[in-house]
């Protein structure tokens, strides 16, 4: 990194003043911050300053921006001595910064710096003609093209030691040099085998408007396929009103059957059950919305099965059914159930259980 040092007392000017033409532009600067916030018109009177001064800023030009932003002196010298666009010694006809951040470090920067070196002498001094100084200052902005310099207002990149000492002399010659890339490749493409945006429409204007045209054709397309969809349509609506298909008449329905032909209806309405075989052509038992006996016709109202109590949970948070001998409801009509399929929850006493065991040893009641 550069030191950041104002030039030596000797090559100090004593004063320092705008010219009119400077003056004004700088009021126009100014002029656009509001009231009080003239201080941030700073960088752009300083820039013009040193552009003033032959390209590096002298103490007096500081103090000047200073005082003519009502800034305090120090303010002013720190925002100069930071930034390294602001040279604060005297510099050649074409001032070299060197970028020497890692990428352009790890590029060949470090070869740059000891050619400038070789050839010029330290950072910081002109040489003896006076064309040239230099210094090595931090990222400029342009490292895909790395390692790069800056010279005076100018971009140079993709440089080598060699590329660098021909533009040197061809700027010292007075020749045309060519700004940018030194290896001829065009802003940030690839170094080597450009395999993208190779196709000439993209740049010669042929494909301006081609989205627009593109999703015209496709919505006309969409148009189409809309027009025909409501074409075949509209001819199946005409062709079904003028030839109608006869409709089964449970189309559609639940098949159901009387609830007066249910067996246990038959019972309790005295008939006889009904014959399955001569059932034919009624409704099937199994598609009946009614609740019919799979077993054969029933004969008398009551429980359907040896069972005739239904349980109901003991707790609703196990949800588990209770022991049949409390808490359990007789269906309505039931007749009570035989002993034999009740039971005392005995077997369920799980497999190899000494039936004789009363339990863990303890104090029995009334022993
Ligand atoms: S690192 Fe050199 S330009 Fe960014």
């Amino acid at each position: 990194m550069a030191n950041r040092r104002l030039a030596p007392v000797s090559e100090q000017p004593e004063r320092f003043a705008f010219t009119p033409e400077n003056a004004e532009w700088a009021k126009g600067q100014i002029a656009k911050y509001p009231e009080g916030r003239q201080a941030s018109a700073v960088i752009p009177l300083l820039w013009k300053a040193q552009e003033q001064h032959g390209g590096w800023l002298p103490r007096k030009a500081i103090e000047a921006v200073a005082d003519q932003l009502g800034m305090p002196h120090i303010r002013v010298l720190e925002v100069a001595t930071f930034y390294t666009m602001f040279a604060l010694e005297p510099v050649g006809r074409y001032w070299i910064q060197v970028c020497g951040t890692v990428p352009c470090d790890v590029c060949g920067a470090r070869e740059l710096k000891q050619m400038l070196h070789d050839r010029l002498g330290p950072p910081g001094h002109v040489d003896p003609q006076g064309t040239f100084s230099w210094l090595e200052v931090e990222c400029l902005g342009a490292c895909c093209n790395a390692p790069m310099a800056q010279i005076n207002h100018d971009y140079y990149e993709d440089l080598t030691p060699e590329s660098l000492g021909r533009l040197m002399d061809d700027l010292a010659a007075g020749r045309p040099v060519r700004v940018g890339s030194q290896t001829g490749r065009t802003s940030s493409e690839p170094k080597d085998a450009v395999t993208t945006l190779q196709d000439e429409t993209l740049f010669d204007g042929s494909r301006v408007g081609a989205w627009r045209k593109r999703f015209e054709e496709e919505g006309l397309k969409e148009t189409g396929a809309e027009a025909a969809r409501g074409e075949a349509e509209k001819a199946r609506t005409e062709n079904a009103a003028a030839d109608p298909k006869p409709a089964k008449p449970t189309a559609g329905r639940a098949s159901e059957s009387p609830a007066a032909a249910a067996p246990a209806q038959r019972a309790a309405d005295g008939q006889a059950p009904v014959d399955p075989a001569a059932a034919t052509g009624q409704a099937a038992p199994e598609r009946s919305t009614v609740a019919v006996s799979r077993t054969g016709p029933e004969t008398e109202p009551g429980p359907r099965s040896g069972r005739s109590y239904t349980t109901t949970p003991s707790n609703p948070d196990e949800g588990r059914p209770v022991a049949e001998t409390k808490g359990s409801t007789r269906e309505a009509g039931a007749e009570p159930m035989a002993a034999p399929g009740r039971t005392d929850g005995s077997q369920a006493k799980p497999v190899g259980v000494d039936p004789a065991d009363k339990g863990p040893p303890g104090p029995k009641p009334g022993g």
